[in-house]
């Protein structure tokens, strides 16, 4: 009988010995990132143990070499690297066709974000070059940014349909994104982001859009299992907060979780909303209020944070932190790669910029690409810390301490991730 590291982060006594376990990694740091315990959940001089796809075991790096020794188990020296769990990035929107390089160079060109979407470019730009591109196409480009994610420690990316617009190119938006997780050692959320742009063809007509979307459309990709939670882009620009509460209306009446694009451009009462239907998750929250940030927080929906979005829109109020953190809304951090906003694939670009750019420190941010970020996607139970019975998602880092992972500009210090108890290489 040895010890285990409970879900509160202290230790227990447990029957778990080395004759259950499928492998075992020694010698390495461990930041379980278990909330309440030691900064970042670290576990210094730890091991790991699984069995099949969960973890078995967490303790000290001698007695678990012992216990695998003595039954024969497989072990893995992990070489003082630091283990975390596997990141998440819990906000993206994958899977589109073409680019926006020309609307980047219009807007330093002196064009905003808002009057490019009204001229009809922005968003609508990649539903036409979205509809126009195949399937293969599709899947090829999404496939090449999920490697890039996956490339720094990412096993579980959310991702975002909403550059589709009609029922068949939103569809096969929610296919391709189901199809990366078979083709990739990746677990893949699909969000039907119904309520993202009024595509052309309902120009005259927006509440005939806003009633296929929440009707028909959602049932039908409901039945076709392509639909974990929906969205709504909830802005002065796209949907407001009636239309988007007759998303969230529907997605409860089938049982659907729901994320809400809420306060990016301005505050039109989004984040309320997200509250009210207990939203897993009111996203970007650059414009939001003391009042909102509270329910939001009685509601337990967590702030996704999106900084590279911010960055790249050149915004300048960042979103209240301290007024969050004070309010006690947990905060994840997500890289929203898409076309137009942010075209990022990088999830440790994203935490340093929630660092240097909304002043969160650097154990907020790590917990936000995974703790959080489980909270964010309905996760928690099984994914985004590191205890016994969680999936063995788990990233590898050459670095000594963990703020590093958000320290760097460009560097990408990870040296292997295991996803579902087996070791892959990192990209
Ligand atoms: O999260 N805000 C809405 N959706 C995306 C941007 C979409 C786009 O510009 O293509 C976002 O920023
Ligand atoms: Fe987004």
């Amino acid at each position: 009988m040895i010890l285990a590291i409970g879900s509160n982060g202290r230790s227990a006594v447990q029957k778990s010995s080395g004759k259950d376990w499928d492998r075992i990694w020694v010698g390495a740091n461990i930041a379980t990132m278990v909330a309440g315990a030691e900064p970042y959940g670290n576990i210094k001089n730890a091991a790991l143990a699984v069995k099949g796809d969960r973890i078995a075991w967490i303790g000290p790096a001698d007695e678990g070499s012992r216990e695998a020794t003595a039954h024969g188990i497989p072990i893995h020296d992990a070489q003082g690297l630091w283990l975390t769990p596997g990141l998440i990035d819990c906000h993206t929107h994958l899977v589109y066709g073409g680019h926006r390089v020309e609307e980047f160079e219009k807007r330093l060109c002196g064009v905003s974000y808002e009057d490019i979407a009204r001229a009809g470019g922005g968003i609508q730009s990649t539903v036409q070059a979205t509809r126009a591109a195949t399937h293969r196409e599709l899947a090829a480009s999404a496939t090449v940014r999920a490697r890039q994610i996956m490339a720094e420690g990412v096993t579980t990316i959310e991702v975002k349909s909403g550059y589709g617009l009609e029922l068949a190119a939103e569809r096969r938006l929610l296919e391709v994104a189901r199809e990366l997780a078979t083709e990739l050692p990746v677990s893949i959320k699909k969000t039907f982001l119904g309520l993202h742009a009024l595509p052309r063809e309902f120009s005259t007509d927006r509440q005939g859009f806003v009633d296929q979307v929440c009707g028909p459309w959602l049932e039908s990709l409901v039945a076709a299992n392509l639909v974990d939670a929906v969205d709504a882009f909830c802005e002065n620009i796209a949907f407001t907060v009636q239309e988007t509460e007759q998303l969230l209306r529907a997605a409860k009446q089938l049982g659907l979780p729901a994320h809400a694009h809420v306060g990016q451009l301005s505050d039109m009462g989004g984040a309320e909303l997200a509250a009210k239907w207990g939203a897993l998750s009111a996203d970007h929250l650059e414009y939001v209020s003391a009042a909102a940030a509270r329910e939001l927080a009685a509601a337990g929906t967590v702030a996704v944070l999106l900084p590279t979005a911010y960055f790249t829109l050149r915004q300048t109020t960042p979103p209240p932190v301290p007024m969050l953190r004070d309010a006690g809304v947990a905060m994840a951090i997500a890289t929203d790669s898409n076309p137009g906003s942010s075209p990022c694939t990088s999830i440790l670009l994203a935490l340093n910029m929630a660092c240097t750019l909304f002043g969160l420190t650097p154990e907020e941010a790590l917990s936000g690409a995974t703790r959080n970020a489980a909270r964010a996607l309905g996760a928690a139970a099984d994914i985004g810390t590191l205890e016994v019975g969680k999936r063995a998602d788990l990233a590898l880092w050459r670095i000594e301490r963990p703020a590093e992972l958000c320290y760097g500009l460009g560097a990408n210090p990870c040296a292997g991730v295991v996803y579902g108890g087996t070791p892959r290489r990192a990209s």
